[in-house]
Parts: structure tokens; sequence; C-alpha cells
């Protein structure tokens, strides 16, 4: 079963099985037959945080499960559950256009609600786990069905528990908690300096139009998203460079530690609008890898491996990718 069209970055790889997965019960079924039991197992969503290296030799899970609905609140909240399958960026318009703020900085991010809090998405001042509620997930070790919290999550910067131990856990639906009372979160300065932000709907809109300059359509041109997470170093690490790169970007973290913008060292390493094969830097955000038409997984790993070189020698600090390598 071809999985071009299954990953953003529209590498061309095969699984070996495909299941498109539209209700709970087949999941049952996949781990309850033996045939199924003993091949691998690749859960996917919207393929946006995916790079495939090779051929899947094994069963491709197809999380298509959908609805959404409002399920009720408390004082402060609405609580709005939608199911693993649904595509984020209209799961997200809708509820903007219930007048339902809360999730309008997350505009626009590719994938499916069911991807959402596995790598705890964030953009524009905002992550998952500010608005999250719960999650109900399918263990295929047992069989059951739970609920999982927001501690049980364990959510960090672009990492969740379903990342680390929990990462054969099935993600069967997502529900958040969502404020009664709005305001607009403008801690992101690019964000708070646009005009009238009045309302979810203007601000989600102002996320699209921000987003639309900066990132590429993966409909448009393969990619991923940002290739790279943001590195966290020690703060006198942090300040032993600011003494040889005055300029660099950085951002104190409540711990004391700093986040360095990864886009800002590939960018001072000459890579921006580079290409290594097909596999490229988009030139308008070094962060982000894209397929410049038929790119081999072996192409992207290629071009990853020459900037994280580069930016290790110059700035001794290593990046580590951020999706999936299968
Ligand atoms: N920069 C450069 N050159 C570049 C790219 C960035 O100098 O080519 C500088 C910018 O000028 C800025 C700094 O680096 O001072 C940070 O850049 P930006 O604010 O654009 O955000 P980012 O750190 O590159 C992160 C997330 C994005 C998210 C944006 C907005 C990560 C890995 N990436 O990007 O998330 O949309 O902030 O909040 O944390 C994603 O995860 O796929 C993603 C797109």
């Amino acid at each position: 079963h071809s999985l071009q069209s299954l990953n953003t970055f529209g590498i061309a790889a095969t699984a070996r099985a495909y299941l498109r997965v539209t209700k709970k019960e087949q999941l049952l079924g996949v781990y309850a037959d033996g045939a199924w039991v003993s091949l691998p197992k690749l859960v996917l969503g919207g393929g946006s945080n995916l790079l495939l290296t090779r051929d899947f030799d094994g069963l491709v899970l197809h999380i298509a499960l959908e609805g959404k609905e409002l399920i009720g609140g408390d004082e402060q909240h609405h609580f709005v559950r939608a199911s693993a399958g649904e595509n984020w960026h209209a799961f997200v318009q809708w509820t903007v256009d219930q007048g339902i703020g809360g999730l309008e900085n997350l505009s626009l991010i590719p994938g499916t609600v069911g991807a959402a809090p596995i790598q705890n998405i964030g953009a524009y001042g905002l992550e998952i786990k500010d608005v999250f509620h719960s999650v109900t997930v399918f263990d295929p070790g047992t069989g059951e069905t739970r609920v999982m919290d927001g501690a049980a999550c364990r959510f960090g910067y672009r990492d969740s528990v379903f990342k680390q131990e929990g990462r054969h856990l099935i993600i069967l639906d997502v529900t958040f908690a969502l404020p009664k009372q709005w305001t607009p979160n403008l801690r992101y300065a690019e964000l708070a300096a646009e005009p009238d932000l009045t309302s979810p709907r203007k601000v989600a809109d102002a996320v699209i139009a921000i987003r639309r300059r900066k990132l590429p359509d993966p409909a448009v041109i393969g990619n991923a998203g940002s290739f790279f997470k943001n590195p966290v170093v020690p703060g006198a690490q942090c300040a032993a460079l600011l003494e040889r790169f005055p300029n660099m970007v950085h951002h104190a973290q409540p711990d004391g530690t700093e986040k360095l913008a990864a886009g800002w060292l590939i960018d001072q390493c000459g890579w921006k609008g580079k290409s290594l094969g097909a596999a490229g830097v988009y030139p308008k955000q070094a962060l982000v890898l894209v397929n410049n038409g038929g790119a081999t997984g072996a192409e992207v790993v290629a071009l990853a491996k020459a900037i994280q070189a580069d930016v290790q020698a110059r700035y001794g600090v290593l990046l580590e990718p951020e999706p999936v390598f299968i």
C-alpha cells in the first residue's frame, strides 16, 4: 500500500498492510487476531510529523475516527471533545466559529486531533497542555480503554508520555477545557503586533496569516513543519555562546535553562534556501526542511545530518529532530 499521500513530506514508500480505522472495534479486532498481532504496527494520523526513510514491513493503522462535540463544562470552562482522526485545523476553526476561544493560536497546524497531544503541539504562545482536559486511549497490551488526565500525560516541550513509556498507547479522542471568559493570548510578540485581536476569530485569522507568510503549505511543497526542536541548554552554556555570538536568539526558561532558536542557528550556518539533492531548507524559515520534488527519506536524512554537523561544529549544540523517523 502506497504511503506517499499519507505523509506530508510526500515521500514515496509503501507498507506491507494498511487499515483505515473508523471504529474503535477495529482496533480490538486487530490486536485479537493472531495474523495481525505479530506484525509491527505504525499508527498514523495526518502523517505530518513523520519521515519515511524506508518501506514499512508491517501494518499501518490509519486512525480515521470522526466526531466532535461540546460535552458540557464547569463554571469556567467549556469541555469540547474530538475524535482522534479529526483534522486539527478544521476542529480548531469549528470551536472558533461557535464563539469558543482558547485554541485559536494553534490554527493551521497540520495533522490530526489524536496526534496533537503526542508532541504537545504548540505555537504562538500556546501549547496543548495549557487547554487540555483528558485523553481516551486504547492500550493494545490489555485491550482496554482508559482516560488519562494532563498529569498522566507528562507534557513537556514537544514531548509527552506518548513519546516515552506510553508509546504503545493509541489515542482515541481528546477533550479540551476551553475558557468561558476569553482573553487573547498575546505572549508571542509577532502575534501581539497584529491589529485588532479582539475575538477568537480575529486571532485565528492573524495566526493563519502569519503562518502562511512563513511556513510552506504541505499541500504545495512537502514538509513536516519544524524539522528540529529548539534546543534547550544550560544557562552557563548560553552565556558563553553569547560572548562569541552577541546576537544569538535565546529565551530564558523558568528553570534557569535557555531555549535557543534552531532556525536562527541553521540560518547563521548559511543553510537557508540551500539544497542537497531534492531535499532543501525552506527559504523563508530555516527550521523547515522541504521536499523539492521526488526527495527520498535518505536525502532528507543526509541534509539533516549535514545541518546538525555544521551547527554542532559552530555552536557546540546538537539539534534534535522533531519528526518521528521510520
Ligand atoms: N530565525 C532566523 N532565521 C530563520 C528562522 C528563524 O533567524 O530562518 C529566528 C527568528 O527571527 C526568531 C527565532 O529564530 O528570532 C525564532 O523563530 P520563530 O519565532 O519563527 O519560531 P521558531 O522557533 O522557528 C517555533 C516552533 C513552531 C511555531 C513557532 C511559533 C519549534 C521547533 N517550532 O518556531 O512550530 O509555529 O515557534 O510559535 O518549537 C512546528 O513545531 O512544526 C512549528 C512550526
